[in-house]
């Protein structure tokens, strides 16, 4: 099962497993971190489930669509790895993948 290593926003890491398929977010919300609201359920509609994803894994992370582009447009804390964690699926590709979850707008 790959590892997701998980930075929440007090600086603390946590490193969790979660199946292949599922959504960075999904495994970050069924480990517990409850700062991730991602109130959409994963409909990118919310971008309530913003990461910094590690940019050594930005050739195999999936590319941006316009929609998740646009939606982290409305965040005042984006930045170059800024990620909505419900469009990362979980690939053996990305194991060791380390996410930050992103401050709240
Ligand atoms: S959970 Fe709403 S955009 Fe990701």
């Amino acid at each position: 099962m790959p590892k997701l290593i998980v930075v929440n926003r007090s600086g603390e890491e946590s490193t969790v497993e979660g199946d292949a398929g599922l959504s960075v977010m999904e495994i970050i919300r069924d480990n517990g971190f409850d700062e991730l609201l991602a109130l959409c359920g994963g409909c990118c509609s919310c971008a309530t489930c913003h990461v910094y994803a590690d940019p050594a894994f930005a050739d195999a992370l999936p590319a941006m669509t316009e929609d998740e582009n646009d939606l982290l447009d409305s965040s005042d804390h984006r930045n170059e790895t800024s990620r909505l964690s419900c469009q990362l699926v979980m690939t053996e590709a990305l194991d060791g993948l380390r996410v930050t979850i992103a401050a709240e707008d």
